[in-house]
């Protein structure tokens, strides 16, 4: 096992009773507030007016960037960068999901640039070492951006979609209301589930040397996942089901379960190619590709794969009958979770079935590989691979 640094400065407050406090918070960080939010659900939901309540009752001046896209675009990065530096902003507020805050990390750190964002991604070393503060309010479990340190933009006109992190960019503070998930669609509360499964199955499938406990967490992690989020579906004002999945999307990818894991993520980058060239929903791509992903590293490298993949059925789907080999435990095992995404989830279960076909598979594979022979994950995946991968969910 490697040593590692855990650090997760970002504070939380969690639940209906802490959200008042968001206007305090925001005001501690200076008084011009640069409010950022997606299509307009928030307004809506009514929860734009209750923010704008707790910012007007600091004295604070509000500057308002909407229209924010799923799969955030660099020209809305540009857009807030530029009204921060010619607004003088001192704070940036992002209500929303997963794209909302992606985006508004890369706004604070465009704001005290003098380059253009895009410079980031395209090269992915010009590092990233300053930024304005920035407080968010999630509004979707999905990808735990309210408590990391990454996020992903993309490009439309060159069919890229990059991710970068940096210190500087994790949030000073979250608000972590349950409530504010309870208008979430179906479609999106399965989608933003799959991801928090996804983040946290790319962690968890590695051949480093695990720590035990970390394993346990994940194992309950995913159980919690597959437990609560075809409640929140059914019901989506069950304030438990909300409440686990909030704070499961926050844990599956804020670095704790990493402890010192040196392997690449694999699903990820093959999936931001998707969203890249389709413009798909992230969660969606995810739950298509992970049952392909696990059947072909199972089969590239059995001796190394197996032991995980026999411990994930039996930990987080309870497949332990005796009578079952291995092999067989471990594809129940797929096969389980694969059921999950596609009868619980509700979410298409090929790539076929939403419409992507094979024109543009390898070019994303090789794509997929960021310039390097191979992604190095749990099993090593070469371009060639992962176009296997694609076919297979066809
Ligand atoms: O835009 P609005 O009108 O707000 O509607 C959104 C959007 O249409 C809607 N929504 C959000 N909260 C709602 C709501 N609708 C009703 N009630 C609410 N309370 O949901 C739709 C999807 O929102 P989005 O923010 O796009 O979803 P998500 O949170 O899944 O974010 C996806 C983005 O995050 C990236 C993905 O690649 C994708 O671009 N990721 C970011 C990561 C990170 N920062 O660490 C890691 C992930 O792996 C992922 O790559
Ligand atoms: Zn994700």
């Amino acid at each position: 096992m490697n040593g590692f640094v855990y650090s997760i400065p970002t504070t939380i407050y969690f639940g209906d009773d802490q959200f008042d406090k968001l206007g305090e918070v925001v005001a501690s960080y200076g008084s011009c507030v640069l409010l950022t939010y997606g299509g307009g659900s928030i307004k809506r939901t009514g929860l734009y007016d209750r923010i704008m309540g707790l910012l007007q009752a600091q004295g604070l001046s509000v500057i308002e960037l909407g229209g924010i896209e799923p799969n955030p675009r660099i020209a809305s990065v540009r857009r807030g960068a530029q009204m921060c530096k010619e607004g003088n902003v001192d704070v940036v507020l992002a209500v929303g999901g997963g794209s909302t805050i992606d985006c508004s990390k890369f706004i604070c750190a465009g704001a005290k640039a003098d380059r253009d964002p895009w410079d980031w991604f395209a090269d992915k070393t010009t590092p990233i070492d300053d930024a304005l503060p920035l407080v968010t309010v999630l509004t979707l479990a999905a990808t735990g951006s309210e408590m990391d340190s990454g996020g992903v933009i993309s490009n439309p006109e060159t069919h890229q979609k990059e991710g970068r992190g940096a210190a500087c960019l994790l949030p000073k503070a979250s608000f972590l209301d349950p409530q504010n998930t309870y208008t979430v669609p179906p479609f999106q509360t399965a989608a933003g589930s799959a991801d928090i499964i996804s983040h946290t199955c790319e962690t968890y499938f590695s051949q480093d040397k695990d720590l035990y406990f970390l394993d346990t967490f994940m194992e309950g992690l995913l159980r919690t996942v597959i437990k609560f989020a075809p409640i929140a579906m059914a019901d989506p004002a069950n304030g438990e089901a909300r409440a686990n999945l909030m704070w499961a999307s926050s844990w599956a990818i804020n670095g704790f379960a990493d402890g010192g894991k040196t392997q690449a993520w694999s699903v990820h980058p093959m999936e931001h190619e998707l969203s890249a060239f389709y413009d798909i929903t992230h969660g969606l791509g995810l739950a298509i590709l992970t049952p392909a992903w696990m059947r072909f590293v199972l089969a590239k490298d059995p001796d190394g794969t197996l032991p995980k993949l026999v411990q994930f059925a039996q930990n987080v789907f309870g497949i332990d009958d005796p009578a079952l080999s291995d092999l067989e435990r471990a594809n129940a095992g797929i096969d389980a979770l694969q059921s999950f995404f596609v009868n619980d989830l509700k979410l298409a279960p090929t790539l076929t079935a939403i419409d992507i076909d094979d024109e543009h598979f390898e070019q994303m594979a090789e794509k997929a590989c960021h310039k390097n022979p191979a992604i190095a994950g749990f099993v090593d995946l070469t371009p060639q691979d992962i176009v296997k991968i694609y076919k297979a969910c066809q």
